[in-house]
């Protein structure tokens, strides 16, 4: 058992949930956050070093007042992953004002509101870790995914920012590109996902890349990843073709 405390968002279900009882399996003190506090609570049931601290990231003071309780509870935080996220595949096939806005309230605000309440603390004590869950869905826009791949363009983009200003600080920036992984948010998905992985499968790769390297960019699963980095790159004439091409492929 070591003291070291990680505070993470989005840990009632999918990505967050199997990394923070990875993390927990490794020794570490969990703030886990979420809306659904009974969740959060069956984690601190199974786990006793996870530990509750329910929070709806589109209000910001209360990210605030959530950071103060962890820090009074935990004494301190060594590396916060910010991992809320929504995506409403059926409302993306039509121009829906009000899911647009939700979603970019939530994964980008959500988590902007999330880093704000750190922002100070990191930079006073010099030292720590933050790092957010946006998606490879960020790198191009994708068939049916405006508002999600508008989302998470943002947040990486945001992230790179970020990365010089808290450089002059000594803290670290990354950002975290999964591919497909089999959670509640990609149940609601009525397409082919290839090289889909398991939650647990992007814990251990995230518990690698968020604590064995210095990297800026943690993305799995790689043979996936490595062809949504070739399609980033491709001119635009070359990847609108090849999309089409693909959806005609899967009656999309
Ligand atoms: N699954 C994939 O293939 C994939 C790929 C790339 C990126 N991602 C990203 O990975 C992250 C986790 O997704 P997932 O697949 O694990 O989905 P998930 O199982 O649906 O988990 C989403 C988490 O976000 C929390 N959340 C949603 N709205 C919130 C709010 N307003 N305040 C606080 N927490 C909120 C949910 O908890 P409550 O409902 O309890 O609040 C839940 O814990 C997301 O950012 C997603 O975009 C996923």
């Amino acid at each position: 058992m070591n003291n070291k405390v990680i505070w993470i968002t989005g840990a009632s279900s999918g990505i967050g949930r199997s990394l923070a009882i990875k993390f927990a399996n490794e020794g570490w003190q969990v703030a886990a956050s979420a809306r659904r506090e009974n969740l959060l609570k069956e984690l601190n049931d199974e786990k006793p070093n996870i530990h509750p601290f329910p929070l709806d990231v589109t209000d910001h003071e209360k990210c605030i007042t959530v950071f103060n309780e962890v820090i009074k509870k935990l004494n301190n935080i060594e590396i916060c992953v910010f991992c809320t996220g929504i995506h409403d595949p059926k409302s993306e096939k039509s121009l829906n004002l009000e899911k647009i806005k939700k979603i970019m309230e939530v994964n980008y605000f959500g988590t902007i509101n999330s880093i704000n309440s750190v922002y100070n603390y990191f930079k006073e004590k010099k030292s720590g870790h933050i790092s957010m869950v946006s998606s490879v869905a960020g790198y191009r826009g994708l068939p049916a995914g405006g508002a999600y791949c508008a989302s998470k363009s943002a947040l990486t983009t945001y992230a790179e920012s970020l990365y010089f200003d808290m450089k002059r600080f000594n803290v670290r920036v990354s950002v975290v590109h999964p591919g497909f992984i089999k959670t509640p948010m990609t149940d609601q998905n009525d397409f082919p996902m290839p090289m889909i992985k398991t939650s647990e499968f992007a814990a251990n790769e995230m518990f690698k890349g968020l604590t064995k390297s210095n990297s800026f960019e943690i993305h799995f699963p790689k043979s996936f990843t490595f062809i949504m980095k070739v399609l980033k790159i491709m001119p635009n004439w070359l990847y609108l073709k090849l999309v089409k091409k693909g959806m005609k492929l899967i009656n999309y």
